[in-house]
């Protein structure tokens, strides 16, 4: 071999070389999330970390207002929720909401020209419902929504619809004498397994016991069996996908069930559970009869809230970001918001 080709093959090789480089990801970056030697590792890719902070900006908020003067439920005609704000909250409020929800559309996606008092748009209804379903996860769901909260925009970020919702799955068309057994097609819902692919229904809207260990010899009722692992992994799936996280973020899988072993996230997991149940069947499911048919699933019911409609990606919504001080009118329910969600709720 000539030196002149031997330098143009050793050329070739170096500009090829150069050319993958630049292609490397940057290194990722991981973070110790347990005692060392428990492989607790979450791995983070920088360029993922970049789209889930310009994903999680939050809209500025206009000056408060004063809590003075008369109240909403003295000078409106039809307010239930919101009658303890003073006119100027309660207007602040309504262009804060129209901003969150129906930017494009304004104040008229729920109200109509014949007066702002009239229910005539299923969307208001709706709304008000929203307002009562938003003040009882800041009021009593401390243990989970923290100091940070949750406004409209957690869920809704400018769009009538949040972009993550569910409805029940009665899964897609078979060949007859096949039972797929709600599993072994990949779904999105199971972070793209093919296991159960419908995990919601049974732990979002019913109550099912989300535990694969029996802690007796024999079943005696529970219903802890290797079919239902495969769901509450699917459930697990969910979660790790909604927050951005892997498995290590709540347990050590060491010993997935201990609680001992478990990240304290674990238990604010938990929480989140018994929240998102309670905003399905308390009120969500409350709106079914006014939807319109577009609004619901395939089997009628309407579209509800997991963790990913709130979290999208980001192990704390919205980064962690405060939005609820500067709506205090949304941290508590009043009386009459009381009786007709809440007592009933217990
Ligand atoms: C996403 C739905 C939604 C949007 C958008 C919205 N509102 Fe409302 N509005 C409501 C709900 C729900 C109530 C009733 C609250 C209650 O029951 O406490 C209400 C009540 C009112 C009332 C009280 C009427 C009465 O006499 O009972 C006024 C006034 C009002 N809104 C003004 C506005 C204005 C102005 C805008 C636009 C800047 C607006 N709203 C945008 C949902 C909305
Ligand atoms: C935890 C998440 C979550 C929060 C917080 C939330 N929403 Fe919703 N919103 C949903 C889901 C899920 C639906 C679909 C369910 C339905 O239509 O009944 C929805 C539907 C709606 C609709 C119906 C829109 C349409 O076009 O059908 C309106 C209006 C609405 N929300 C207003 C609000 C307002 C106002 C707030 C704040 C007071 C709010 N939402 C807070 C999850 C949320
Ligand atoms: C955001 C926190 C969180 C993440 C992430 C998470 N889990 Fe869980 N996991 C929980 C909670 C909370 C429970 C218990 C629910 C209950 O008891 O109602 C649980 C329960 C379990 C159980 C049942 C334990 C028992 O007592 O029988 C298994 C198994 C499990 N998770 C596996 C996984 C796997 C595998 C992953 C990753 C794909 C994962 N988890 C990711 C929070 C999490
Ligand atoms: C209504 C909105 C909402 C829903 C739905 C929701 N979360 Fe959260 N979650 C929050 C907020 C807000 C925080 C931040 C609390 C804070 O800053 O202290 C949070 C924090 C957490 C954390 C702590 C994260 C950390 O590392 O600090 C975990 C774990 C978590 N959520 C899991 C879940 C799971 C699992 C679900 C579904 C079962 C869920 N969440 C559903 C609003 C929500």
């Amino acid at each position: 071999m000539n030196i002149t080709k031997t330098l143009k093959i050793a050329a070739v090789a170096l500009s090829g070389a150069l050319f993958l480089a630049a292609c490397d990801a940057p290194p990722p970056e991981s973070v110790q999330r347990g005692p060392a030697g428990t492989g607790m590792v979450l791995i983070y890719n920088g360029d993922d970390l970049d789209n889930v902070v310009a994903n999680n900006t939050v809209p500025e908020a206009p000056p408060q207002l004063p809590a003075g003067g008369p109240k909403a439920s003295e000078i409106y005609q039809n307010v239930e929720v919101l009658g303890d704000l003073s006119i100027g909250q309660f207007t602040r409020l309504m262009t804060s909401i129209t901003e969150w929800v129906s930017p494009e559309e304004g104040c008229n996606y729920c109200h109509v020209a014949e007066g702002f008092h009239l229910d005539t748009k299923y969307t208001k209804k709706v709304a008000r419902v929203m307002l009562a379903m938003t003040q009882r996860a800041n009021q009593d769901y401390g243990d989970h929504v923290g100091n940070a909260g949750v406004t409209c925009y957690t869920c809704h970020r400018g769009k009538n619809i949040p972009e993550y919702v569910w409805t029940t799955d009665p899964g897609g068309p078979h060949a007859a004498g096949i039972t797929t057994a709600m599993q072994n097609i990949a779904s999105e819902a199971a972070g793209n397994t093919s296991l159960p692919f419908d995990p919601f229904t049974p732990y979002f809207e019913q109550a099912q016991s989300i535990r694969v260990a029996g802690d007796t010899a024999l079943p005696e009722g529970n219903n802890s069996s290797i079919k239902q692992t495969e769901w509450i992994y699917s459930l697990m799936m969910h979660f790790s996908d909604s927050l951005g996280v892997n498995c290590t973020h709540c347990h050590n899988t060491r010993a997935f069930s201990d609680w001992e072993q478990s990240s304290p996230e674990r238990v604010k997991a938990w929480h989140g559970i018994q929240m998102v149940r309670e905003m399905n069947t308390q009120f969500i499911n409350r709106t079914t009869d006014w939807l319109p048919e577009h609004r619901k699933g395939p089997l009628g019911d309407p579209l509800k809230v997991n963790c990913g409609t709130c979290h999208q990606g980001a192990y704390q919504p919205l980064l962690g970001a405060n939005m609820i001080n500067d709506y205090p009118t949304l941290k508590t329910y009043n009386e009459a918001t009381k009786a007709a969600y809440v007592d009933d709720a217990e």
